[in-house]
């Protein structure tokens, strides 16, 4: 079986370049003890270089929370891919509802995708819906929202992509998704990307939950959720709970 991925997004946090050395440093020395887990860490821009060491672990690897979609030029305020790539970034979320949420569109979260599988990175594609509902109107959206983000990727390209599967309505909220219906969900986002990508494709990429993940569900999200993996917001950042977290994972054979 391949190895669990726990990506943390840390967000707009923390304040300060010494507390994101210091998270990393925890992090990296987790990670050592790790035998079936990866843990990427995906801090602000200006904190990346916080978080290199000469000393990376095999299991601790570097991210970041979006790119710019143009490749160079002169774009007051935007991060390019090379940069990053310079730095040590393998991994980019993209996609994110709160960048969404921001004015991003299907077609940006695309051109983005573009630039990072174009770029020999991975991008971490966060999908998922406002709010269930029993009509089903829900899964229309989806099917519709990664369509249009996937839109103009080369097929080839399907190998540099993984699916983060994030409900908006369990994103800093006091309770995750249901571990069964993560399982539910998780196999309906496969099949759209396999519409898109083909068969082998769908088959291959892997699926992380997201949303109001802990110490606590972690476990069982991974175990009855069949997902390869875990985008984790606030519990990334808090010491004492990530690491718990990752035990839990590393837990599961
Ligand atoms: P929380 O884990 O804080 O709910 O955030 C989830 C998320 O948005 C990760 O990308």
């Amino acid at each position: 079986m391949s190895k669990k991925l726990v990506i943390g997004n840390w967000k707009m946090n923390p304040e300060s370049f010494a507390v994101a050395k210091a998270i990393a440093q925890k992090t990296r020395e987790i990670s050592m003890k790790l035998k079936n887990t990866e843990v990427v860490v995906c801090p602000p821009f200006s904190f990346i270089p916080a978080c290199v060491s000469r000393n990376q672990p095999a299991a601790f690897h570097l991210g970041a929370q979006s790119v710019s979609f143009e490749e160079s030029g002169p774009h007051t305020g935007e991060v390019g891919i090379k940069m990053l790539a310079n730095l040590g970034v393998e991994y980019i979320i993209t996609g994110h509802s709160e960048e969404r949420a921001a004015g991003d569109t299907d077609e940006m979260v695309s051109k983005r995708i573009f630039r990072i599988v174009e770029g020999g990175l991975t991008a971490v594609v966060c999908v998922g819906e406002k709010n269930r509902d029993d009509d089903g109107v829900h899964l229309e959206f989806l099917r519709k929202q990664i369509k249009g983000t996937f839109a103009n990727i080369p097929e080839d390209k399907a190998k540099r992509i993984i699916l983060a599967y994030e409900p908006i309505w369990a994103i800093g909220a006091k309770e995750a998704m249901l571990p069964e219906q993560v399982y539910e969900m998780s196999l309906f986002v496969k099949k759209i990307f396999a519409d898109v990508f083909g068969h082998e494709a769908g088959h291959k990429v892997r699926v992380l939950y997201g949303g109001s993940v802990n110490f606590r569900n972690a476990g069982d999200i991974i175990k009855v959720g069949k997902v390869d993996g875990l985008l984790v917001g606030r519990e990334s950042v808090n010491m004492p709970g990530f690491k718990e977290l990752l035990k839990a994972v590393d837990a599961i054979e």
